[in-house]
């Protein structure tokens, strides 16, 4: 009985531990894959693809924010990029962790351009 209540205890923590925000874990990103210029390669394509228009040079201004990656951490980035926020779209459905990751990579790498 005391083993039951124990095992609802935990699930119970393990449930609210895990709210609508991503996990940690999820959100950081390893300096290897941040340095690694094939991510940044991969990446910068996307960026161009579907960031440029919002947050380039050819968006209109005002449409987004000029983006500086000296004031972001990796995980603010990649957050962002997962999840959207306000007129920011999220991009969890398009592309997988791994794109996703390769965007933050490209934001944060010093061929960076906006
Ligand atoms: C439809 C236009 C649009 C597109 C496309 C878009 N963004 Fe954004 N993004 C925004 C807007 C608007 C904000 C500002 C949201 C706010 O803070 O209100 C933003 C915010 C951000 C931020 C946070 C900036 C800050 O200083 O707070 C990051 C990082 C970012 N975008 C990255 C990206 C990446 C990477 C892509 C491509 C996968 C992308 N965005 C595509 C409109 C866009």
């Amino acid at each position: 009985m005391l083993r039951f209540f124990l095992i609802l205890i935990i699930g119970g923590m393990a449930f609210i531990a895990q709210p609508g925000s991503l996990r940690a874990d999820e959100a950081k990103i390893a300096k290897a894959f941040l340095n690694d210029p094939d991510n940044i390669a991969v990446g910068r394509k996307l960026f161009q693809k579907q960031c440029a228009r919002c947050h380039g040079q050819k968006a209109y201004p005002g449409k987004a924010p000029k983006l500086k990656p000296e004031k972001y951490e990796p995980g603010f980035v990649y957050r962002r990029i997962t999840k959207g926020f306000r007129g920011m779209p999220s991009w969890k459905r398009r592309y997988n962790k791994k794109q996703r990751k390769s965007l933050t990579a490209y934001v944060m790498s010093k061929d960076f351009t906006n």
